[in-house]
């Protein structure tokens, strides 16, 4: 029997785990009872989005947006409430009462058919194959064995054939579903005489499942050496997003979690051959480069993130391999340090890396499918052991061409390349041991090292950029980090005291004229009043004949019912963050400031040089203050 609509929310709500979806978006951390990450919202630097899930909430500190589970879905997937219901209320298995059916199941149910039809024609594939029904399959099944692999593995990767002929597929499923099903299922194409034709011909198929299994594309290897193109891959569709899709993941998750990581390797076969020969914590993107989806998928399946990158030797695949390791990077960046070296000393204080990329690149060559059959599963697993962070990788690679620079302007211009990898390095220790090991192996200075990459680093402020580029936003981020703050007076049951968080705020200021007078407000009640409700009624009180102040408090409420349940040490680090937030805004503005008191100056002002020192000043204590969170 259905119930009500609200019941059935309620159902949806109580079978959602805020963790298990945010995480879909966004990569996050645990700290204390709650979870941090980089806000999808806005363009987050530092981790400042927040979710509590005893209380099944998210909150972003810096640019305020904050809601339970449905709202996340709703303003990510940017899909209407209603609609978002009913979708859960099928997933789950829930009746939705009949006054809320609409005409929005159409979709759904052309996404369930074109699942279908996808794992019918994988079967329809599969079958040919196997049973060696289709002329093809002989030839298939000869070049599959030449590859190694057998019955088993065919029958693992469920891999089939697709026959030369035009309409082999289409002329099984057209007795089950429509053209329209089978077309936007890219199963089928039209043809040039008006008709349809299949659009995998004289292929080894390799159905492609989702993280749960479900068929949803193909990717289809050329049978003939001048077949083109290698191989043809599923265009996306409403149920395959291959920039979200990592191929072998639903067969590797468990052997992911296990292993506690994960090998990211370029093709399907790479995939096949290694999982088959036992190496099972590796996946592959589908005839694309790897994407920050890619990355936040896997970050939901390893707890220390260690990924390895597993690609061809050859030069394009190092360039992959660059790109890989930029991407994965990216996804991390502000979540801790990125392990950049060997530190086996704090290896049991595993939280503090965002995570660690390591290379696996056998110097025989050979990409993982021929690595692991033509020299063992266990040489390639012995690799894994041994395989380097992903900045001796580099570091290597580059130090390995040293004989070809030795005038003076070659050896220069070849340190340029090092200088933004050392760079990275952020431990000021070993930083230096690389820079004497470099300085050593090419025969330069150390000190000349030292001096250029400062020069480097003071031009490449990425992250000050990244600031400036913000800069209009900033203000009203400023504004909004400044409500948060006073927020924390609000917030019912606190586990500090008035005092402690007046302590914690020290001299803050505001920017805002009504925010200072809140804050001189609440600094004056906080010495007589006993509790957060009694705080609020004066403060309405107080604010009577001043609406502007008093129609910001229920922001400043709802604000704080977001904080509510934290313990001391999470509410800690909540009001930290918010202050430094704040901090940081005002460099950016006044950075910005100055900024363009300069471009208005000309060269041969006396004032130009104050005030380029000033704004060096200014911008080294940015990269301070960004250092330090
Ligand atoms: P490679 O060309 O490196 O080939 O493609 P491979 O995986 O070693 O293939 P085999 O061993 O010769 O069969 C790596 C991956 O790039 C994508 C596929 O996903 C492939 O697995 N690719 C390659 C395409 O999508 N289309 C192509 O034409 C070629
Ligand atoms: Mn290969």
């Amino acid at each position: 029997m259905a119930g009500t609509w609200d019941e059935l929310v309620q159902q949806i709500k109580e079978r959602l785990d805020i963790v298990d979806v945010v995480s879909q978006e966004v990569v996050l951390k645990k700290k204390g009872n709650n979870y941090w990450g980089l806000c999808p919202f806005h363009k987050d630097k530092n981790p400042s989005f927040c979710v509590t899930p005893h209380l099944g909430i998210y909150k972003c500190f810096s640019c305020g947006e904050a809601g339970d589970t449905l709202k996340f879905i709703m303003k990510t997937r940017n899909i209407e409430f209603k609609d978002l219901i009913i979708e859960l209320a099928e997933k789950f298995g829930l009746e939705v009462p009949q006054s809320h059916k609409s005409a929005s199941g159409s979709s759904r149910e052309l996404k369930e058919q074109m699942a279908t039809a996808t794992m019918v024609a994988a079967e329809f594939y599969h079958d040919l194959l196997i049973r060696a029904k289709d002329s093809n399959a002989d030839i298939a099944l000869k070049y599959l064995t030449k590859r190694g692999i057998g019955t088993d593995i065919i029958k693992k990767f469920h891999i089939g054939i697709a026959p030369k002929t035009y309409t082999t597929l289409y002329d099984e499923l057209r007795k089950d579903f429509s053209n329209d099903v089978l077309e936007k299922s890219g199963l089928i194409m039209k043809s040039e005489r008006g008709g349809y034709i299949d659009r995998f011909r004289n292929r080894v198929i390799i159905p492609i499942q989702n993280e749960n299994g479900e068929f949803v594309a193909f990717g289809a290897r050329a049978l003939e050496k001048d077949q083109t193109p290698k191989y043809l891959n599923s265009s996306d569709s409403l149920i395959y997003n291959k920039s979200r899709l990592l191929y072998g993941l639903y067969t590797a998750k468990d052997a992911i979690k296990e292993n506690d990581s994960v090998i990211l390797m370029e093709g399907y076969f790479d995939v096949i051959s290694s999982q088959a020969h036992g190496i099972e914590n590796c996946v592959a993107s589908c005839g694309t480069s790897l994407t920050a989806e890619h990355v936040k998928l896997l970050s939901r399946y390893t707890k220390s993130r260690r990924i390895y990158l597993s690609f061809d030797t050859d030069s394009a695949g190092q360039k992959a391999t660059a790109r890989g390791a930029a991407v994965i990077k990216d996804v991390f960046a502000g979540l801790g340090d990125i392990r950049q070296f060997d530190e086996s000393y704090v290896a049991s204080d595993k939280d503090k890396y965002a995570c660690e990329i390591r290379v696996i690149a056998p110097p025989e060559g050979k990409d993982p499918d021929e690595f692991v059959r033509s020299v063992g599963a266990d040489a390639y697993k012995m690799y894994m052991e041994n395989a380097p962070l992903f900045i001796d990788f580099q570091l290597e690679n580059i130090l390995r061409e040293k004989d070809k620079y030795n005038t003076p302007q070659e050896k220069a211009q070849y340190v340029k390349q090092i200088i933004p990898v050392l760079s990275e390095i952020k431990n000021r220790i070993i930083r230096s041991e690389y820079i004497d090991m470099v300085a050593q192996t090419l025969n330069i200075n150390a000190g000349a090292i030292r001096t250029e990459m400062r020069v480097f680093e003071r031009a490449n402020l990425p992250q000050a950029e990244r600031i400036i580029k913000n800069v209009t936003k900033s203000s009203s981020v400023l504004q909004k980090a400044q409500k948060n703050l006073l927020s924390v007076f609000l917030v019912p049951d606190s586990p500090l005291t008035f005092t402690q968080i007046n302590e914690m705020i020290g001299d803050v200021t505001f920017d805002d004229q009504i925010l200072t007078n809140v804050k001189t407000t609440i600094d004056k009640l906080i010495c007589s009043v006993n509790n957060v409700k009694e705080l609020i009624e004066h403060l309405y009180t107080e604010f009577v004949e001043n609406p502007e102040a008093q129609a910001i408090l229920p922001e400043l409420i709802a604000t704080s019912e977001v904080y509510k349940g934290l313990n001391e040490e999470d509410f800690g680090s909540v009001i930290k963050e918010t202050i430094n937030k704040i901090n940081h805004c005002r460099h950016v503005k006044e950075t910005e400031h100055i900024k363009s008191l300069y471009k208005g100056i000309k060269d041969d002002d006396p004032e130009a040089l104050k005030i380029q020192i000033q704004l060096r000043d200014k911008i080294k204590k940015i990269r301070q203050k960004s250092e330090k969170f």
